[in-house]
């Protein structure tokens, strides 16, 4: 029986909308997947959305949603993008799924059989006001080496410096601002360190990773590996582990077990297996292969096969790790824009351009790889459309036309055969290029092949021969058809949509990999009539590629080079005033629209009317076709529920960037329409307006708490 691959890629976490940086990852899965099909194999690719833990938990919430509603939106989102992007899974699964509780309580069951399972009591931070422990990245406060302000309890984002959160100064919970206690619980930890011989071993197993990441992990085996903790206290999104109180598994316990939870729906959805057992039994002889980012190698390298080991399951046969996406050199900001969701890709391009730049850029080593724009734009319009599209268009509207679209038989000799015969030999390149992950070297070898053929078909002019000599023409010409056919074979992997164009354009079944084993002169049957031409992809156009950024002020950004940039940066320091006006307290509300103070004195009774109240932003978006009004949900503590209140700070704010924090709010204004949308209230801010503008913060204190 031919040996049966199962491939997968990361989990997205149902926490967002992907970006162009995820879709490295699936793009280069989805590449690798298609080249193993085309060749042949018995494959199949699996991914699911990953949708536990604390993060998603407290959005949903945030939200007023229940996590299973708010990861159900993502769901539907992501699998929208694979689609437009030409991803193709046989099937995506969530982690939130029966079929992931079964195999995780499964998988559970035998860890603590085996005595792998070992309780530990930890003290961490806890917000009593909350009533939950704090990860981590749920506690802010100052950093202990550049005193900055508002830094995560993991790393400072200033000054770069990694610490534990009970370094901070003046700790305090990120929900409610106050300060955490320490807390004892008792804990499951799995007893990873039992097993350092097997996973050494594997770490050296040939194929088995990247040898430089199988030098870097070794370093956890010197400090000595740690065992690892597996459960978390509730409140918490996620299965309950099995014969405990209030105990769930950690996110990233059951989120591998999603392969195995995938691969069972699919079986039973489809038939094609009699469960994931066919995959996943320790002897079932299939070939495992999982994709990942570099950031997740630990979970996948160490505590993944250590898990399927005591489990009794079997072990990846293959981790391929790849870099970390940049745009124009730097890391993805969201500030920046450059963080591009893939959505807003696609709403400007075609998928085939970000795919084909992407393989012409991948290799299989896990440096960071770049997007930058100017590269983009010249490389795609250089080989993919000038290069491929103008062959292909050369070739078949002549054929087609003056032709009547029909081909002449193969012939015993001269260069059109030769060419054939000489791009044939090179097939062997690509196919060794696609299976050892180095797109790039196949990129290379296809634009070669139709370099050769341009410079075949610009030598023979056909068309100043088709007058004078049609079936000479016709000849060379069904010859360069020939390259077009096995050039639609070679790229059908990177960009799929359009070797289906070219293979209807020549009329021709589509050409696989497997096809190609020992493929012959002539490769297309001459007897058949060709389809209609049309121009395979339009040339990419600068604005439309700038057009995928854009910034959180919702400004298009253009993308400056490098040098550009830093002018820029200078510019705007040297524009810098000098001295600016102190801020003068303002109440703004409206479209920037600033109440008139007016003039004197009032008398205090005045100013009691105003009622103003402490309140918590709950939700933020922008207001359709309004620059500077945000729609925001806040909690003033009424039992009504939170209000609706229109504010004109979106120049100074992005939305994400408020949900969760104080404000002050004007509580008894009479109620407003802003752009269709009643307004109950107004937020206090100070500063002179525009992006210069502060929100007034209550501290903490509850929402609805009077401010007088
Ligand atoms: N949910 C986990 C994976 C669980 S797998 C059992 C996770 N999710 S993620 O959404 O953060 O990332 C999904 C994949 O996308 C990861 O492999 C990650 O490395 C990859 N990428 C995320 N950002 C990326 C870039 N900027 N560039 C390339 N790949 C990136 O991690
Ligand atoms: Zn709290």
């Amino acid at each position: 029986m031919a040996e049966r691959i199962l491939v997968t890629s990361a989990l997205p976490y149902a926490n967002g909308p992907l970006h162009i940086g995820h879709a490295v990852e699936y793009i280069q899965t989805d590449i690798y997947v298609r080249f193993l099909r085309s060749s042949g194999k018995d494959v199949v690719y699996f991914c699911a959305d990953d949708t536990h833990g604390t993060p998603i938990e407290l959005n949903a919430a945030k939200q007023g949603l229940k996590p299973e509603d708010f990861i159900a939106r993502f769901q539907d989102e992501h699998q929208k993008d694979f689609q437009d992007l030409d991803v193709r899974f046989d099937y995506f699964h969530s982690t939130n799924s029966p079929e992931n509780r079964q195999y995780a309580e499964l998988i559970y069951g035998r860890l603590k059989e085996k005595g792998d399972i070992e309780r530990k009591d930890v003290e961490q931070a806890y917000c009593e006001t909350d009533r939950r422990f704090l990860p981590d990245r749920f506690i802010k406060g100052t950093c202990p080496n550049c005193k900055s302000v508002d830094q995560y309890g993991d790393v400072c984002e200033k000054c770069g410096k990694a610490y534990s959160p009970t370094d901070l100064i003046d700790p305090r919970c990120s929900l409610c601002s106050t300060p955490p206690v320490r807390k004892s619980s008792e804990h499951l930890f799995f007893k990873l360190s039992r097993h350092a011989d097997f996973l050494q071993a594997l770490l050296r197993k040939p194929g088995f990773i990247h040898p430089g990441l199988a030098t870097q992990l070794q370093g956890f085996f010197e400090k000595g590996l740690a065992d690892w903790d597996i459960s978390r206290d509730g409140p918490y999104f996620g299965f309950a582990i099995p014969g405990e109180t209030d105990k769930y598994f950690y996110v990233w316990l059951d989120a591998p077990i999603g392969y195995i939870a995938t691969t069972e729906k699919w079986a039973k959805e489809t038939g094609k297996a009699k469960s994931a057992l066919d995959y996943w039994a320790k002897d079932s002889g299939a070939r495992i292969v999982h994709f990942i980012g570099k950031d997740i190698v630990y979970f996948h390298a160490l505590f993944w096969p250590a898990v399927l080991e005591v489990a009794g399951l079997h072990i990846p046969s293959e981790i391929k790790v790849h870099g970390h996406l940049t745009v124009n050199g730097e890391k993805m900001s969201k500030t920046r824009g450059t963080m591009v969701p893939v959505r807003d890709y696609l709403n400007q391009l075609d998928p085939s351009y970000l795919r084909y730049f992407y393989a012409a850029n991948l290799g299989a080593g896990v440096e960071d790889l770049d997007l930058n724009l100017k590269d983009f734009r010249l490389r795609v319009n250089g080989e993919l459309v000038n290069n491929v599209g103008n062959l292909a268009n050369r070739a078949l509207s002549l054929l087609a036309g003056p032709l009547g679209g029909k081909l002449a038989p193969g012939r015993s000799e001269g260069p059109g055969r030769a060419l054939v015969e000489s791009v044939l030999a090179r097939i062997p390149e690509v196919r060794e290029a696609f299976e050892k992950l180095e797109y790039r070297n196949a990129i290379r070898v296809i634009t070669d092949i139709a370099s050769a053929a341009n410079a075949f078909v610009q030598t023979a002019a056909p068309w100043a021969l088709v007058k004078k000599d049609a079936e000479a023409a016709r000849a060379d010409l069904s010859d360069a058809a020939d390259v077009v056919y096995l050039l639609g074979a070679l790229l059908a992997p990177v960009t799929p949509r359009l070797s289906e164009k070219l293979f209807a354009q020549l009329g021709a079944e589509p050409l696989t990999f497997q096809a190609l084993e020992g493929a012959k002169y002539p490769l297309l049957d001459r007897s058949r009539p060709i389809g209609t031409p049309e121009p395979l992809l339009p040339r990419l156009e600068e604005d439309r590629v700038n057009a995928i950024i854009v910034t959180p002020e919702g400004t298009v950004a253009a993308a400056p080079a490098p040098e550009a940039k830093k002018a820029e940066g200078k510019e705007k320091k040297a524009e810098k005033k000098p001295a600016e006006p102190a801020p003068v307290t303002q109440a703004s509300s409206g479209a920037g629209a600033t109440e008139a103070a007016g003039s004197g004195e009032i008398e205090y009774a005045d100013f009691a009317k105003v009622v103003l109240k402490s309140g918590r932003v709950l939700a933020a978006e922008k207001v359709a076709k309004a620059d500077k009004l945000l729609k925001l949900t806040v909690d003033v503590g009424e039992a009504s529920g939170p209000r609706t209140i229109v504010s004109g700070i979106a120049e100074a704010f992005a939305p994400e960037s408020l949900v969760g924090r104080n404000v002050v709010v004007v509580a008894n204004l009479k109620p407003r329409s802003l752009k269709g949308i009643e307004s109950k209230g107004m937020l206090l801010t100070a500063g002179p307006g525009g992006k210069d503008l502060s929100l007034l913060d209550p501290g903490n204190v509850p929402p609805g708490s009077d401010v007088k």
